[in-house]
């Protein structure tokens, strides 16, 4: 299949007087002017219900954004009654039809609403411009219209027909049969919108529950895709209690497919769910699911100092690490440990943690309460432990904003949780390896955790390059040599991680919407 047809969406550079500043300025003003009201929306129509929820800036955690309220039982019913009388009647539209809408969608994404969904994702998920822009403009646009164009490239395979006079074979892209739940988290509003709408695309009928802490951002892409075309009742937009959702569809025997982005603890619940129902359902439910790392960047003596300590800040600060492929752990050598130590310290310190609407600022607050108190929690982890010593940062406030100062840990054990639970936060752990252990080391890094999403070495020596393939071949879905473990492009490098980090179905490539569908095989006899 072909990617190169379709162009990545060009990132906007917002210079000083810029069209797309202004219209950014102005988005932003009048997004933070009110608390938005949203409701969930199934079958085209409007609900609400008492269970009521606010997503408020966590720059600024006193400001509302958002007023929305939970689906309950009932209403997740009505949506999944909706989504499955959809379903066949949505698959019938023609191909050419729906792409179309998808089209029309990513145009919309690309310019008239570009700036709406940017302001929705820096005010409401704590992303500077440049994060919001490689986010709910670039790589959103990009899932739209990349995975329209590897279905396009996908009908054009034509089964062989031995004798065409007399038989002829041919394969149709169905939907599956009944409902697919998408959930989707509050770290890329990209996703939130690959999560419900390529499934969609393929003829699927969605239940889109958001996350809390992205909401408006996601209630802009499902007023776009409805601007677009899609019809009412194909995507159903409910907002829920976490665990209500899962209990609710996973007792239907209409569910056809999750689409998950989240934890470990969350997916591995849905999954024993969706095992102890099996008997109950019309289908084999498909899990697909992206569950977070431990993600490394590797060293090795041959490595460039500079690109090292550029690529790891970048990798482990960037949107205060909530990347699920950002740096958290380094492994370095003896030999390079001083220089990278002082160009990690130094550069860490510079970075300006401000007001997402500051252009200084590097980075932000963290996305909310909880994952203040759990991020901290390994600050003071680190500050009591003897094995472990805290070499940049260490201090936060919650006072305004979850704020918390990117931190560097050096430690003297390479198993301790700091390097092998998974942190979702601005704190990178280091541990200093000595040359003659290289080998043993890098065997730790894939032994002492079960998630295997992205990792990255560092070296020019061509012998170590051949045996971090070979070491690290199940250690990352996404690897990279010579570069830092974040900034996927979708077509270039499609996403996703093996082991405990999810099934690796790589969303932005190929093979990810052959998830959404359900082929027929046609053999016609003339
Ligand atoms: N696709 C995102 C990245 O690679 C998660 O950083």
């Amino acid at each position: 299949l072909k990617a190169e047809c379709v162009a990545n969406e060009p990132i906007l550079t917002y210079r000083k007087d810029s069209k797309e500043r202004k219209d950014l300025l102005q988005a932003l003003k009048t997004t933070a002017a009110k608390c938005e009201e949203v409701p969930i929306v199934i079958g085209g129509k409007e609900y609400k219900t008492d269970k009521v929820v606010h997503q408020v800036m966590p720059h600024d955690h006193q400001h509302k954004l958002a007023q929305f309220y939970y689906a309950d039982k009932k209403l997740l019913e009505l949506a999944i009654k909706t989504a499955v009388e959809t379903q066949p009647k949505w698959d019938r539209v023609p191909l050419e039809e729906r792409l179309k809408i998808w089209e029309r969608a990513a145009e919309l994404m690309a310019g008239k609403y570009r700036q709406e969904l940017n302001a929705a994702t820096m005010l409401g998920q704590a992303k500077t411009i440049i994060q919001a822009e490689i986010d709910s403009a670039a790589e959103l646009i990009d899932f739209i219209r990349m995975h329209a164009n590897f279905l396009k490239e996908c009908v054009k395979y034509e089964p062989i027909s031995e004798d065409p006079k007399v038989t002829k074979n041919s394969l149709r892209y169905r939907g599956i049969d009944g409902f697919i739940a998408a959930v989707s988290p509050f770290n890329f509003t990209a996703i939130g919108g690959n999560l419900a709408y390529t499934p969609a695309m393929m003829g699927n009928a969605v239940l889109w529950k958001p996350s809390d802490t992205a909401l408006l951002s996601n209630w802009r892409i499902f007023n776009i895709m409805r601007e677009a075309g899609v019809p009412d009742g194909v995507v159903n937009f409910v907002p829920a209690d976490g665990p209500v959702f899962g209990d609710t569809i996973t007792a239907s025997p209409h569910l056809a497919a999750i689409n998950f982005t989240g934890s470990v603890p969350t997916f591995s619940r849905l999954w024993k769910q969706v095992g102890n129902n099996i008997d109950k359902y019309n289908n084999f439910p498909r899990l697909i699911g992206e569950c977070g790392g431990k993600n490394y960047h590797f060293v090795h003596a041959s490595a460039d100092v500079q690109s090292v300590v550029t690529s790891t800040i970048r990798s482990a600060f960037e949107y205060s690490g909530q990347k699920c492929s950002a740096c958290s752990r380094m492994y370095v050598p003896e030999s390079l440990w001083p220089q990278i130590k002082s160009g990690l310290v130094e550069e860490a310190c510079k970075l300006k943690i401000g007001d997402v609407q500051d252009t200084c600022s590097f980075t932000s607050a963290v996305i909310d309460d909880k994952a203040f108190k759990r991020i901290t929690g390994y600050i003071e982890h680190a500050k009591k432990s003897s094995n472990l010593e805290i070499i940049a940062g260490g201090t936060y406030s919650d006072s305004k904003g979850y704020f918390i100062n990117p931190t560097i840990v050096e430690t003297k054990d390479p198993k301790d949780r700091i390097m092998t639970e998974e942190i979702f936060g601005p704190v990178l752990t280091v541990y200093v390896y000595k040359e003659k252990d290289l080998l043993e080391t890098m065997k730790l890094v894939h032994t002492s955790t079960q998630f295997a999403l992205t990792g990255a070495v560092f070296g020019k020596d061509e012998d170590f390059i051949k045996c971090a393939l070979e070491e690290f071949k199940t250690s990352a879905g996404n690897f990279y040599i010579n570069d830092k473990s974040t900034g996927s492009v979708v077509g270039q490098q499609p996403f996703g991680g093996g082991r405990k980090s999810g099934t690796n179905d790589k969303a932005g490539g190929p093979h990810y919407i052959l998830r959404w569908t359900s082929p027929q095989s046609i053999k016609e006899t003339f």
